[in-house]
């Protein structure tokens, strides 16, 4: 193939650099240039530069550079003339090309013989839906049934498959498309020297590439006896499921318009929204999404907004592919349906401008999703409140921004009521983790420890959250020696003489903890971890395994003395079990407030008294842990 002169020159003088692109990435206007992250290489943070006004591109972090043109051969692989074409197509300029040879046309590779014959099956079952008795009977009725209207028949291209043996078969041969080549496209199925049709008797979702080529098909029956509901493809030369994503063509200048990505299960789910008027989603067909979609999805927008059906089963598994997402330094949120619904099914029910409201009014940033998930579930339980936050932290330490990390944490500390400093810790251990610690040679990330001085003013569950952290640091220092020669757990114990731990759990570690050293005047942690079994095990283990090894980071990496836990221990010691107190006090305040409330007359006096008294020690206490109390 090639194209003459002049029509080269048209396609040049209606290129726009930033349309092209914009095909590709989301560009972000910031002074005179449009910026993005870049598609030639993996990044979170935009580096690649366009210049609309020079009609260029470059990128700062790969080098990659040149015009719209070079563009697009670097981004869809193609050569000169074919980006030229691609181009044309675009601007819809007239392509004078010579014909194609024989000899060429024998020449073209696999991956195009199957584009064609995938396109001429796609046209066949849209053909069939639209003309055909048996499509228009059974296959366009159903489609009407569901609503869709032609806009979406035609920019979907859904078709039928008759319901025979190879009615797509005996057709495609007719044409001189050969066995070979529907059997690799997938269209066929080859079974002892016969062959037959993949697809038969079911209605047909093409499913498209970025540049709107065919590439695979699902298949719905319409008989609630016929074997599995969906047949899809398998994976052929051009198809490959994991690097595609369903929706994205009839969505993807939507996508970029509304700078949202919505994220849906299947085919109905993609073609409802559509209907009601949100055309910015796709689907991952089934699974969870893979890394290359995420990228797909990058290239339009940051924001991906993924849609729960109403059955609370499926939503936790599906939670550890979001983090995924978070990797990607995108933005996630989500919204989940009510019970038995899915976006599908609600779009239909709700009708367009109600369902529109229902998304706006109900979605939410991921992070703060699965705190409350996981909230509802641990509510009364310290130790599952331990896993929430481990899980959510978790996600958190997924995000690649550091400051976008720290939001996170200041706003989850809130949430589940825990000082910041304990999630930072967590969040600092799981970096660790996942640099492999402190022992081997290449050099840990730059983590997120933040010296918080002001730690949040506790909420009821932070008598939990301080009873753990004097368990923790008894576990691990209690027999530590202190200048004065007294031992940690002296200290603790003095000060905690009358105070018992409203925890069960912690309680019974304090008791087996105080056994331990009367009896043998050691703390043996392999000993006292025998006395426990289940849960209250594993909670030991993990406040065993817990450090602030963040510290000796910060000493290597930037040369600078911050001091070891072990080094500050009296003051921490001192500090959480001030902390410890002052949850205890709040808590009786909001108790006796509570009292106050539903007292009568006479009581008051008496109860207001105490709320007073109550204050005071909790100002002083606030006081000496530079605490701000607001009321
Ligand atoms: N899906 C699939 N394979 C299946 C079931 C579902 O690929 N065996 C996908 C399809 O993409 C489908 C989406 O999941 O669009 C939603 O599933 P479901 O609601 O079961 O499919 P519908 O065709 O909407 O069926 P129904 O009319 O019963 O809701
Ligand atoms: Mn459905």
């Amino acid at each position: 193939m090639s194209i003459n002169q002049t029509t080269i020159e048209d396609i040049k003088t209606r290129i726009d650099i930033e349309e092209v692109i914009s095909d590709f990435v989301s560009l972000k206007r910031k002074g005179q240039n449009l910026w993005a992250c870049c598609p030639f290489h993996d990044e979170k943070t935009p580096s690649f530069s366009v210049s609309p006004a020079k009609g260029i591109y470059k990128c700062f972090g790969c080098g990659k550079a040149g015009d719209a043109i070079e563009f697009i051969k670097e981004v869809e692989g193609l050569n000169y003339i074919q980006a030229m074409g691609y181009l044309g197509k675009k601007y819809g300029i007239q392509i004078d090309e010579e014909e194609d040879t024989p000899e060429e046309i024998e020449r073209q590779s696999l991956r195009e013989s199957l584009f064609i014959v995938l396109g001429f099956a796609k046209d066949y079952f849209h053909n069939l839906l639209l003309n055909h008795t048996e499509g228009q009977s059974i296959g366009l009725s159903y489609f009407k049934e569901r609503g869709y209207n032609q806009q979406v028949i035609k920019d979907f291209e859904l078709g039928y498959s008759l319901d025979q043996w190879s009615g797509l078969l005996q057709e495609a041969l007719k044409k001189g498309y050969t066995q070979q080549t529907l059997v690799a496209a997938g269209l066929a199925i080859e079974k002892e020297e016969r062959a037959y049709d993949r697809f038969r008797g079911r209605v047909i979702f093409p499913i498209h590439n970025i540049t709107g080529k065919v590439i695979a098909f699902g298949a719905r029956t319409l008989k609630s006896d016929q074997g599995a509901k969906y047949i899809n493809s398998p994976e052929t030369e051009v198809y490959q499921k994991s690097k595609v994503l369903y929706g994205l063509t009839q969505g993807r200048n939507a996508i970029r318009q509304n700078d949202t990505c919505y994220l849906v299960e299947g085919y109905t789910d993609v073609i409802s929204m559509h209907l009601s008027g949100v055309p910015n989603v796709v689907s991952s067909s089934g699974t969870s999404l893979t890394e290359d979609q995420i990228k797909l999805i990058k290239r339009y927008s940051n924001n991906i907004t993924v849609l729960f059906d109403g059955d609370s089963a499926g939503i936790k598994a599906a939670l550890r592919g979001i983090d995924m997402i978070l990797t990607s330094g995108a933005n996630v949120r989500v919204v989940e349906f009510p019970e038995g619904e899915d976006p599908d099914s609600y779009a239909q029910k709700l009708g367009s401008d109600e369902f529109k409201k229902f998304l706006q009014a109900n979605h939410k940033d991921f992070i703060t999703y699965k705190t409350q998930l996981f909230l509802k579930e641990s509510a009364e339980d310290p130790i599952a409140r331990a896993a929430t936050i481990k899980e959510v932290v978790l996600s958190i330490s997924k995000i690649p921004d550091a400051l976008q990390r720290a939001v996170y944490i200041k706003q989850c500390s809130g949430q589940l009521e825990v000082d910041e400093y304990l999630l930072i810790n967590e969040l600092n251990k799981i970096q660790l983790q996942s640099s492999g610690g402190f022992a081997g040679a290449p050099p840990p990330p730059v983590t997120d420890f933040i010296p918080v001085e002001k730690p949040r003013s506790g909420l009821p569950d932070g008598v939990a959250m301080q009873e753990r952290e004097c368990i923790r640091l008894l576990l691990n220092y209690g027999d530590h020696k202190m200048e004065d020669g007294s031992s940690l757990h002296q200290y603790f114990f003095n000060e905690l003489e009358e105070v018992e731990f409203k925890t069960a759990a912690y309680q019974q570690i304090l008791e087996l903890i105080k056994v331990e050293l009367n009896n043998h005047g050691i703390l043996d942690t392999a000993r006292l971890m025998e006395q426990v079994s289940g849960a209250v095990k594993t909670e030991v283990i993990d406040l065993l395994t817990e450090r602030y090894e963040v510290s000796s980071l910060w000493m290597d990496r930037f040369q600078i003395y911050v001091p070891k836990e072990q080094e500050m221990l009296p003051s921490v010691a001192y500090s959480s079990l001030l902390r410890l107190k002052y949850q205890v006090v709040k808590k009786l305040i909001t108790e006796n407030r509570e009292e106050l409330r539903l007292a009568e007359l006479k009581e008051q006096q008496k109860l207001l008294q105490v709320d007073v008294a109550l204050k005071k020690s909790r100002n002083k206490i606030a006081n000496i842990l530079g605490i701000i109390v607001s009321d």
